[in-house]
Order: structure tokens, then C-alpha cells, then sequence
């Protein structure tokens, strides 16, 4: 069942509902730009624009394309970029534009960290670079459910993923809880371990993980036990891990929701120092797994204690930080109201307004990297 498969993907399609330019475009396109480029005339510059453009008009869009193995050669964007070569005021101005289309058609502009090609980021709509994150509703598809309580949104570990780790890389998620995580690895292409310290969620998320499909083929496993405890160095040997390249820590908000009785449960603790120690304590594990200059992302929410707003986010920050960790960024993302608690709202908005205090909407996400 394992398998740690580092092939290169198929085209990403593009979630972000725009259409691939056809192979028969590019090929025009490649053997055109040239001419613009070596031009000096604006007015041939142009036309010759203005031709491909007739031309990608006429020819229709496909599903994607193979030329760039990275991701899809969005059709919408190219055009932008001609109708920029068209408009241009200088033949200079034109001849830098058709040398840039020319180049992101051309060249993979890769980071050390992700796939993103920069020669082409107009087109990673779907790619999250704002600080404050409001989203609504559930992405439900493909695994995702509402069955487990406290899970959070898959967007969390897609956008992680996306940013930070490349294809065939690994990832850590050591709170797996229902597995969205995993799910999500799974379509990215990227190879997960998670691990819980409840049994009986960690049977029923891997056989909802495995039921979800897995197009490129990598490896998913989940384990039981406390991720404090856990000899990760053995699970590594096991799955021939050399190092992870992402781990998502999402850990129960201290006491906010109680997901067992057991003694290692971080839920079960009372004491905000305590809890933020044992953060620190499997950050510093973390650490140590964790493949240099790669990141480690929190994600967490304050809370109130006898009518005292608790830090808890900021406390497991500065921890964090003082384990040697650099602060990369902080996400601010609002909550989705679930259905159970959207019945209680009205009572905690009576609640905010006769004890002066706010109903928390927000939760963070901490980016930090290994040095
Ligand atoms: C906030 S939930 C994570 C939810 C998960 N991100 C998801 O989408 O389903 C926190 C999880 O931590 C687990 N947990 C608590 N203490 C733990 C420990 N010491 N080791 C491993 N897991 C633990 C709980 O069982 C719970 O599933």
C-alpha cells in the first residue's frame, strides 16, 4: 500500500474556472512571438497581435494542456497579455511585453519550497496571499464531512500545501483528528503521516482517506497515539522518510472542546501554562523531524476564562518562537458558524452585550520556518 511515489503530475487543472489555451495555440504562439519580439516596426507588432488573437478566438479551448507538466496554460491570461502586446505605445514597450508571454510560455520559474511558477503567478487565482481569510461554507467533497466536531476546513492544509511543500513531498499533520489533512495531500500529490491519539477516529479517518482518490499515487498513513510520545524517527525508518517538508500542528483549543478522557489528551488539561509548555515541547520534536528552512504552521484560537480573553494563540506563538522558529506570517481567518451553534448565537450575542466582551469569529493560522 505504501508508496512513495515522487513522479511528475499530470497538468494541474485549474480550479479557478479558467480554460486551457490548446496545444495548437501554443505551437502558433512559440513560432510567432519571435517575430514580434525581433520587430521594430509597432505597427507590424501589432498586427501580428492581433492575428494571434483572431487565431485564439477561433481555435477552442481544451480541458488542459501538456506542454507545461506544472500547471495549465490558462487561455484568459494569455489573451490579457496579447491584448497588452496590441495596445502597446512603443515598438519597445511591445517587444517586452511579446518576450515576457514568450518566456512564461517557455520557462518553469520554480521556488526552493512549492511548485508555484512564478513565470506564470498571474494565474494562481486560487492561491491565498491576503492575511485575513473569510470564508463560507465547506468544501464537502471528496471525503470532506461534517462528522467529526472541531475538524477544521480543508482550505487550511490545501492553501499550506500549496505554499509550502512540492509534489512528492512529505507531511506531518501530528492532530489528525478526521483526516483532512490527508484527504487533501492526496489530491495535491503530496505524501502525509497522521497521527491521533483516539483510536477509533484514526479507523474511521483512514478508512475514509483511503476511500478518496488518489490520483498521483502517493502514500498516506495514519497512526494512533500521542503525538508527544510518539518515536518519530522509527515511523520515519518505516515509511522511509528522510525528513517532512510541512508539518500542520491543529491541536484542541486547550479545553475549548474535550475530545477524550485520556490523561496524554491536550483537551484534558486545565492549566494554560501547562498547555502551552506541552506545545513547545512537540514543536521542539517537530523540530527536529522537520527539514531545514521548512515550515511548521499552528493553528489555533484564543479563549475566555472566567470572563478573562486568553491568548492561547499568541502564548503558543511566542513558544513557538522561542524554540527556534521564525515568525513567516499570521493569518487571521473567521469561523464558519456551524449548525448547532448558529441556535446559540442570538443567546451569545445577549451574553457579549450584558458582559462587555466580544464573541470570538476568528481563529489563527501561525506560519513559522525551521532555521
Ligand atoms: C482540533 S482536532 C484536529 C482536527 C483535524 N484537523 C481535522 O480536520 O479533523 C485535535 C485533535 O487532537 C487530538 N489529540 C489530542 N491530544 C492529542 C495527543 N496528545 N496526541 C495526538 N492527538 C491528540 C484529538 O483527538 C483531536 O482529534
Amino acid at each position: 500500500m505504501v508508496n512513495h511515489s515522487r513522479e511528475k503530475s499530470p497538468s494541474l487543472i485549474s480550479e479557478n474556472g479558467r480554460t486551457a489555451l490548446s496545444e495548437e495555440a501554443i505551437f502558433i504562439m512559440n513560432e510567432k512571438l519571435p517575430g514580434i519580439i525581433g520587430q521594430t516596426d509597432l505597427l507590424i507588432q501589432r498586427k501580428s497581435a492581433m492575428d494571434l488573437l483572431a487565431l485564439i478566438h477561433e481555435t477552442p479551448s481544451s480541458a488542459s494542456n501538456s506542454v507545461n507538466p506544472s500547471m495549465l496554460i490558462s487561455r484568459e491570461v494569455v489573451i490579457m497579455e496579447l491584448n497588452q502586446v496590441a495596445a502597446s505605445r512603443t515598438a519597445e514597450r511591445a517587444t517586452y511585453y511579446a518576450k515576457r508571454l514568450y518566456r512564461s510560455l517557455n520557462h518553469t520559474r520554480t521556488g526552493r519550497i512549492n511548485d508555484i511558477n512564478l513565470s506564470r503567478w498571474k494565474e494562481y487565482d486560487d492561491i491565498i496571499t491576503d492575511s485575513l481569510w473569510m470564508e463560507k461554507g465547506r468544501d464537502r467533497s471528496s471525503g470532506h464531512s461534517a462528522w467529526y466536531w472541531g475538524n477544521f476546513i480543508p482550505l487550511i492544509p490545501r492553501q499550506m500545501m500549496l505554499r509550502y511543500t512540492k509534489k512528492g513531498d512529505w507531511v506531518l499533520d501530528p492532530f489528525m483528528g478526521s483526516g483532512t489533512t490527508l484527504i487533501e495531500s492526496r489530491r495535491l500529490g503530496r505524501n502525509a503521516i497522521g497521527v491521533d491519539l483516539n483510536p477509533e477516529t484514526v479507523t474511521r479517518a483512514t478508512g475514509i482517506i483511503d476511500g478518496t482518490g488518489n490520483p498521483f499515487q502517493v502514500s498516506t498513513r495514519s497512526y494512533a497515539g500521542n503525538s508527544l510520545a510518539i518515536d518519530y524517527r522509527t515511523l520515519m525508518k518505516e515509511n522511509d522518510i528522510g525528513n517532512f517538508q510541512l508539518v500542520i500542528l491543529h491541536p484542541p483549543y486547550q479545553d475549548i472542546i474535550r475530545f477524550s478522557e485520556s490523561p496524554d489528551d491536550l483537551s484534558t488539561i486545565e492549566d494554560t501554562g501547562t498547555f502551552i509548555k506541552k506545545i513547545g515541547e512537540l514543536s521542539e520534536k517537530m523540530g527536529e523531524v522537520l527539514q531545514k528552512g521548512r515550515y511548521l504552521v499552528l493553528v489555533i484560537g484564543d479563549k475566555y476564562s472566567k470572563g478573562v480573553h486568553i491568548p492561547l494563540g499568541f502564548y503558543c506563538m511566542n513558544e513557538i518562537m522561542q524554540r527556534g522558529f521564525l515568525l513567516r506570517s499570521i493569518v487571521v481567518k473567521n469561523f464558519d458558524t456551524t449548525r448547532g451553534k448558529r441556535s446559540s448565537e442570538q443567546l451569545w450575542r445577549y451574553r457579549a452585550l450584558s458582559g462587555g466582551f466580544y464573541v470570538f469569529k476568528h481563529e489563527y493560522i501561525f506560519i513559522f520556518s525551521r532555521e
